[in-house]
């Protein structure tokens, strides 16, 4: 199948993220957010990214106008009806991701894709919640998501391989590195990032150092490109805090239990970049 028309549902910082990437690549775009002023700040992020683009000399005044010609932003999410894919970039919650796929299954074309950009729940348990679970897979992005080459691609246990084959063409496209994952909880990278994360907390929260010292050992000592409180605070943390509340529920083991520090932040507020505060002020 060949897919010429791409629905995004969500207009968050990923959601926005996999729009303008697709959108880059050609394909006619769909982003809808129900939150109208979600759907207006993300058209307003991709006119500046492109805007900035533009600037550098990386794309002419004719690709930019292409591109918003390309792009409808809104909030109806009957938008989706003629879309070969919808790749979901929602809330990080079982329970609304089955209820929006659900109502995907039943307002697009019987040969859309359904896919999910989660971070680490079951595909087979979200595809299970639809009329076509053969059609339904994980496309996991990285943020920020127009830099990180790299998409995980995860079959359900149903899941075709016509179905993984399209979304690994898709993915390449959009000039991405596509992996392919067997589903389990946070398949590659965020099995290995989020636990990574998790602890650079505890060790925050136990007082061994100061943020700013924690990021700089694991820049200057292990060659990241940013620290892990710092990545947290751009990831979310109510996003990292929601995947390793996943981890300890799945695999019952006490190695994944959420640092105190992730839900202290939460409670406050203080979800990272996006709120103006996390390990960091932005304000
Ligand atoms: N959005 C768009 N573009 C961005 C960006 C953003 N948020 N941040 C940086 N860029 C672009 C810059 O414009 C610049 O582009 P240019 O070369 O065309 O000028 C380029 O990226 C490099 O930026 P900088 O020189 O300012 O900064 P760095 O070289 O330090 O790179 C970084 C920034 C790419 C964010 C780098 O620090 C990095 O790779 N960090 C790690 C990111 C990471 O691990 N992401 C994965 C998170 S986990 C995840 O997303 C999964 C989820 O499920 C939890």
């Amino acid at each position: 199948m060949e897919i010429k028309k791409v629905g995004v549902l969500g207009a968050g910082i990923m959601g926005a993220g996999i729009a303008q990437v697709s959108v880059q690549a050609g394909y006619s775009v769909v982003l809808i957010d129900v939150v109208p002023e979600i759907a207006n700040k993300a058209r307003k992020t991709l006119n500046k990214a492109w805007a900035k683009a533009l600037e550098k000399g990386k794309v002419s005044a004719e690709n930019v106008a292409d591109y918003n010609a390309r792009l409808i932003c809104g909030t109806d999410i009957n938008e989706f009806r003629d879309v070969d894919i919808v790749i979901e970039a929602i809330v990080e919650n079982i329970d609304f991701k089955k209820k929006v796929h659900k109502q995907l299954g039943e307002l697009c074309k019987a040969e859309t894709i359904l896919a999910t950009n989660t971070s680490a729940l079951s595909i087979t348990e979200i595809a299970a919640a639809t009329n076509r679970s053969d059609k339904v897979l994980g496309m996991h992005f990285f943020n920020p998501v127009p830099v990180m080459k790299l998409v995980e691609v995860i079959p359900g246990v149903v899941t075709t391989d016509d179905t993984a084959q399209t979304v690994i063409q898709l993915a390449e496209k959009m000039g991405k590195e596509p992996v392919l994952a067997k589903e389990s909880p946070g398949f590659i990278v965020n099995r290995i990032l989020v636990p990574y994360m998790n602890e650079a907390a505890n060790v925050f929260y136990e007082g061994i150092a100061s943020a700013e010292e924690i990021d700089k050992a694991m820049k200057l000592g292990a060659g990241m490109p940013m620290g892990p409180l710092a990545l947290a605070d751009m990831v979310g943390i109510d996003i990292v805090l929601a995947v390793c509340e996943f981890f300890y529920k799945e695999f019952a083991d006490s190695k994944y239990r959420p640092s105190l520090a992730f839900r202290q932040k939460v409670r406050a507020g203080h979800l990272g970049k996006k709120t103006g505060k996390g390990f960091y002020n932005y304000m």
